[in-house]
């Protein structure tokens, strides 16, 4: 089911996120299913569940070849519950992000450039890997809305926030 995304300026964006705690139900699979369908039907490249009100920290993410990220490289469909990221060495990386949650506009993040991460699939499956670049960038991204942080919160330039249509006329340019 497709469900409505939740604007910033919703306090229910701003919460810690409470821990998945029942794996491989029927109630965690169909809350993945929406979080994939809402991402899917807004060309999203990954979704908290924090962002359709549900107050667990479980996100998705994937991106196949989508014309909204021409530059962006293929990230694996991804369903991680409970996720620890370590970023590692002091590398950061700089780039545009846009958020679901903040629909029109986008801003210049600077990221952890090299991450690992871990965390647990819908049925309880551990996951671990170690990824760069804009997967390392769409990790952090996702797993910040499950600690009440969007994107503006780490925004250091203001001069480089805005509307993409006026930041980048006639360019399709996107993050998340
Ligand atoms: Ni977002």
């Amino acid at each position: 089911m497709i469900r409505p995304v939740l604007k910033m300026g919703d306090a229910r964006l701003w919460r810690q996120a409470k821990p998945v705690e029942a794996f491989g139900t029927r109630e965690l699979h169909a809350l993945v299913d929406d979080l994939r369908e809402t991402m899917q039907q807004l060309d999203g490249a990954g979704l908290a569940a924090p962002q359709i009100g549900v107050d667990l920290r479980l996100v998705v993410f994937g991106v196949t070849h989508n014309p909204r990220y021409p530059e962006a490289e293929a990230v694996p469909w991804t369903v991680l519950a409970n996720p620890v990221l370590t970023p590692l060495g002091d590398e950061t990386d700089e780039a545009w992000e846009g958020c679901l949650s903040l629909p029109g506009l986008r801003g210049w993040v600077a990221r952890a450039a090299n991450l690992r991460y871990s965390g647990f699939d819908a049925d309880g499956r551990p996951l671990e890997r170690t990824v760069s670049g804009f997967h390392a960038r769409l990790v952090q991204h996702e797993c910040d809305h499950l600690d009440g942080v969007l994107y503006p919160m780490r925004m250091r330039d203001f001069t480089r926030f805005g509307f993409v249509d006026t930041l980048f006329p006639g360019d399709r340019l996107a993050t998340e």
